[in-house]
C-alpha cells in the first residue's frame, strides 16, 4: 500500500522556486516591551470590540505573526535540515501548530492540536499518553447530542491541561464515499446527524475557554489524490448537503476556526474559494471566526487572502511561506488591503477573546492533574453507546450457561484498534504488533489496551480460549469445539489513504466464514472505520458493529457482550450491499499520482448531488446490506400516537416510545419527512428530526420534536433564500430509513426563508 506523507508532499514541491521566507524569530512581537493596555483588556466588553481595539494598537509585523502558523514537532522524522521544519521557539513538542503571541499586548500564543478523538501526539518516540474517545462515526452512532458534547467537554479539558488552547477538531465531511480512509473521523452521511453531532462536540470543547475548528470545510470526501483532487458540485447540491452539515455545527457549536481542507471545489483550492470562504461561511451564515488551512493546503498569497483564507497554518507542508514576508508585500503594495489584514487579525483575535483564551489562559502543560478515571468513564460511555447491534439470532446477550468461548482474531486478547493519521491519540498502553501498518505516517497502527477478551472473562466462569485467527483451520477447530465463538475483525483505516474496496482486509472473511460455519453460535464484532460488505452475514449468529471504540473500547464491548449494556448505537451511514450500487463504483482519482502537485484529478459530486448516502439508496431503489439508522437492541420498541402540526416556519412532532421488552433501554425516534407531490428533493425523503431517550423495561414516554424548516427546504441559488412548497408531507417513523414504521400527513403553507434558514 502506497502512503502519502505529509514529508513526501514537501519533497514533491520543494522543486518549486522559493521565496525567501523571514524566520519566525525574526517576526514575532518584541518579548521585552514594556505591556501595553487598552480596551482589548476590558473583559466587560464584546469580544468584538476588545479585537478591535486590540486590532489598533497593533503594528503591521504583530498582525502578520498572527497569521502565520508554524508546524510544532521536534520529532526526528522532521530534521531534514530546512529551516521550514525548526522547531518553533515557544510550541509545544510533537504537537501540530504553534502560532506566536504579542506579548506586548498581552495576547497568548496559539497552542494547537489534534484533534477530534482526543489530544493527539505527532509522530514520536515519547507520544504524551491521553484518553481517546470512539472514532466520530462511533459517536455519531450514538445519535446522543449529550455524549457528544460530554465526549468533547472531556478531550478538551485535556487538551487545555496538557498547555493547548486550539484543537484541531470537529471533523465532519459527509460520507459520499464509504472508502475514504478518514470517515472515522467524521459524523456520517446525513446533514442534520453529522452536523448535530459535531456541533455539541465543538461546544463540548470550547466550554473549556479554547478554541475548537471545524473542517475539512468543504467536501474532502476522499484521501486518493486529496491535495489536488477538484470536487465538482453545484451550490443548491452544496447547500443542501454537506455545507448543510457545517452550517449545522456552526450554529450549534459556535467554532472559533473553521479549518479549509486540502481538496479543490469547482476548480478552485478549497483554501482559496471566495465561494466558501467569503460568501458562503463568512457573509451568508455570519461567521465571525477565522479560517486557518489545513497542514500544507495554503496554495498562494493574494487569491487566499482575498478569497478569505485568515491564516496560514503550519507553513513548512506549503510550498512557500506565503503568509509571511510574501503577505507584507502583497498588503504593502496593495494586492491585499490594510483593511483585509485587519479582517484577518481581527477575527483571530475575536476568536480568542469569544473563547476565553485571553482571560483565561492556558497553564502549560499540568497533564498530571488530569482525571483519567473520570475521562475512561466518559470515553467507555459513549463507546457503549455507538455500539450498533446489527444483527442477532437470539445468540447475545451471551447466554450465562455456556461453558466454552473462542475469541478469535484482531488482538482481542490485547486491545482494540484505533484510526490512524494525525488524529492519532495514544493512551496508556498502546501498541503496535511487529509488522503491522507501515513504518511512516499514516502508522503506527495502533492498538489500544483495553481487551475485550479480558472484560468478557471477567464477567463470565465460562473457560475461554483465544486464537489469534491466522491459522483459519486451527480457528475453525476451536470454533466448533466451542460453546459460543466470538470472531473479531478489524479494518485499519487513516488519514491519506482510502480503502480499497468494502471487504475486511487480509482475508478476515475467510476466517469468519469458516469460523461461522463450524459453529452458527458464531458473533461477528467489527472494528471498522466505516461500512463494510459481509459475505459472510446469513451464517454468523449475532453481528455488532464496534467502529474504533477508543480507550476503553475493550470493555465497552464486553459489556454489551454479557448484557450489562443494552446495544442502543443506529448506524450514521448506509452500509451497501456492494460498490455498484455507489454513486461511483470506481473510487475516482489515482493513488500512484498522490503527491504530484500537478495532477488534476475530477470527482463529480453531482452524481448525486444532495442525494448523499440513504436518499441516493431511496431514490435509486437500492437495497443496502443494513440501512442508515438500523440498530438493533436487546429489548423492544414500539412507537405510536405520531402526531405532526406546522409550528412556526417548520414543524412540530409528538409520539410516544415504550419499551415494550424484557430488559432497560434506550430508545431512537427517527422522524423522516417527504414530500407528498414532487417538491424538487434530492431524494423521496430525508431525516428530520431525532431524539434519544432511556426506557425502562414497560415505560413510555411522549417525545416532542421540531424539524428544522431546511430540511423541508429546498435551496434556491438565486435568491439566496430557503423555500418550503406548499402542501402535503409525510411525517414517518421507524427504525431506519429502509424500516418506516408510522406515517402521518400534514398540511404545508408555503414559506420562505433567509440564508441562515430564518
Ligand atoms: C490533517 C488535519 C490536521 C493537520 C495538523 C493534516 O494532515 O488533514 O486534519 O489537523 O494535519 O496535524
Amino acid at each position: 500500500m502506497f502512503f502519502k506523507t505529509k514529508l513526501a508532499l514537501l519533497s514533491a514541491s520543494a522543486l518549486i522556486a522559493l521565496s525567501s521566507p523571514v524566520a519566525y524569530a525574526e517576526q514575532a512581537a518584541p518579548m521585552t516591551a514594556p505591556k501595553a493596555t487598552g480596551a482589548w483588556t476590558d473583559a466587560s466588553l464584546s469580544a468584538d470590540a476588545r479585537a478591535d481595539a486590540a486590532v489598533k494598537a497593533m503594528t503591521q509585523v504583530e498582525k502578520l505573526t498572527l497569521v502565520f502558523g508554524h508546524f510544532s514537532t521536534n520529532a526526528p522524522w522532521q530534521t531534514g535540515g530546512s529551516k521550514r521544519f525548526e522547531f518553533p521557539k515557544g510550541g509545544l513538542p510533537d504537537s501540530a501548530g504553534y502560532v506566536p503571541g504579542i506579548e506586548r499586548l498581552g495576547i497568548p500564543a496559539q497552542w494547537q492540536t489534534d484533534a477530534g478523538v482526543g489530544v493527539a501526539t505527532q509522530r514520536s518516540p515519547t507520544p504524551r499518553e491521553r484518553t481517546a474517545l470512539p472514532s466520530g462515526i462511533a459517536t455519531a452512532a450514538t445519535w446522543n447530542s449529550d455524549a457528544a458534547f460530554a465526549g468533547g467537554a472531556m478531550i478538551g479539558n485535556e487538551a487545555r491541561l496538557s498547555g493547548f488552547n486550539v484543537q484541531l477538531a470537529g471533523g465532519m465531511d459527509l460520507l459520499r464515499e464509504p472508502r475514504n480512509g478518514r470517515n472515522f473521523e467524521y459524523g456520517g452521511e446525513d446533514p442534520l446527524l453529522a452536523g448535530v453531532i459535531t456541533g455539541n462536540e465543538i461546544k463540548g470543547i470550547q466550554s473549556n475557554h479554547i478554541i475548537s475548528t471545524m473542517k475539512h470545510y468543504a467536501f474532502n470526501g476522499q484521501e486518493t489524490n486529496r491535495f489536488t483532487m477538484d470536487h465538482k458540485i453545484g451550490d443548491q447540491a452544496g447547500r443542501q448537503s454537506d455545507l448543510l452539515a457545517f452550517q449545522i455545527a456552526y450554529e450549534i457549536g459556535d467554532p472559533g476556526s473553521v479549518m479549509c481542507s486540502y481538496n479543490r471545489v469547482n476548480g478552485a483550492y478549497a483554501c482559496e474559494s471566495n465561494w466558501l470562504l467569503n460568501q458562503v461561511l463568512k457573509t451568508d451564515w455570519g461567521f465571525k471566526g477565522y479560517v486557518m488551512s489545513d497542514w500544507g493546503a495554503t496554495h498562494s498569497t493574494v487569491p487566499a487572502a482575498n478569497a478569505g483564507l485568515d491564516q496560514e497554518s503550519g507553513w513548512a507542508f506549503d510550498a512557500s511561506a506565503y503568509y509571511e514576508g510574501a503577505l507584507r508585500e502583497a498588503v504593502n503594495n496593495g494586492h491585499v488591503s490594510t483593511a483585509r489584514l485587519d479582517d484577518m487579525a481581527r477575527r483571530i483575535l475575536r476568536s480568542m477573546f469569544a473563547n476565553g483564551l485571553i482571560d483565561d489562559p492556558v497553564g502549560g502543560d499540568v497533564a498530571t492533574t488530569i482525571d483519567y478515571a473520570a475521562h475512561g468513564k466518559v470515553t467507555q460511555g459513549d463507546a457503549e453507546e455507538g455500539i450498533v447491534l446489527l444483527k442477532n439470532t437470539g445468540i447475545l446477550p451471551l447466554a450465562k450457561s455456556a461453558r466454552t468461548i473462542a475469541v478469535i482474531g484482531s488482538h482481542a486478547d490485547f486491545g482494540v484498534l484505533s484510526g490512524g493519521g494525525s488524529s492519532q491519540v495514544y493512551a496508556k498502553g498502546s501498541k503496535r504488533f511487529d509488522g503491522e501498518g507501515p513504518d511512516g505516517f499514516p502508522g503506527p497502527l495502533t492498538y489500544y489496551a483495553s481487551s475485550p477478551m479480558k472484560g468478557i472473562q471477567a464477567r463470565t466462569s465460562a473457560k475461554i480460549t483465544y486464537n489469534d485467527g491466522k491459522d483459519v483451520k486451527a480457528a475453525a477447530r476451536l470454533a466448533a469445539s466451542s460453546d459460543i465463538v466470538i470472531v473479531f475483525a478489524t479494518q485499519w483505516t487513516g488519514e491519506s489513504f482510502d480503502a480499497p474496496d468494502l471487504s475486511l482486509p487480509d482475508k478476515q472473511d475467510d476466517l469468519i466464514a469458516a469460523v461461522a460455519k463450524a459453529n452458527k453460535k458464531t458473533v461477528v464484532v467489527l472494528e471498522t472505520g466505516g461500512p463494510v460488505v459481509m459475505p459472510w452475514l446469513a451464517r454468523a449468529g449475532a453481528v455488532i458493529e464496534a467502529w474504533y471504540p477508543g480507550s476503553s473500547g475493550g470493555e465497552a464491548i464486553a459489556r454489551v457482550l454479557v448484557g450489562e449494556v443494552n446495544p442502543s448505537g443506529h448506524l450514521p451511514a448506509t452500509f451497501p450491499a456492494s460498490a455498484d450500487q455507489l454513486p461511483r463504483p470506481k473510487l475516482d482519482g489515482d493513488a500512484a499520482q498522490d503527491g504530484d502537485p500537478n495532477t488534476h484529478q475530477h470527482t463529480d459530486y453531482d452524481i448525486e448531488g444532495a442525494a448523499v448516502g440513504y436518499k441516493w439508496f431511496d431514490k435509486k431503489s437500492l437495497k443496502p446490506l443494513f440501512a442508515f439508522g438500523h440498530g438493533l437492541s436487546y429489548t423492544r420498541f414500539a412507537a405510536s400516537d405520531l402526531k405532526a402540526e406546522a409550528a412556526g416556519k417548520g414543524l412540530k412532532v409528538t409520539l410516544a416510545v415504550k419499551n415494550v421488552g424484557p430488559m432497560d433501554g434506550k430508545a431512537v425516534a427517527q422522524i423522516y419527512v417527504a414530500p407528498v407531490a414532487d417538491a424538487g428533493w434530492e431524494a423521496p425523503k430525508r431525516l428530520g428530526a431525532f431524539a434519544k431517550t432511556s426506557l425502562k423495561a414497560g415505560e413510555s414516554k411522549t417525545l416532542s420534536l421540531s424539524v428544522d424548516p431546511r430540511l423541508l427546504a429546498t435551496f434556491d441559488s438565486a435568491s439566496k433564500t430557503w423555500t418550503v412548497k406548499a402542501g402535503d408531507y409525510k411525517v414517518m417513523t421507524g427504525n431506519s430509513a429502509g424500516d418506516i414504521t408510522g406515517t402521518v400527513t400534514v398540511h404545508l403553507d408555503a414559506q420562505t426563508l433567509d440564508v441562515r434558514g430564518k
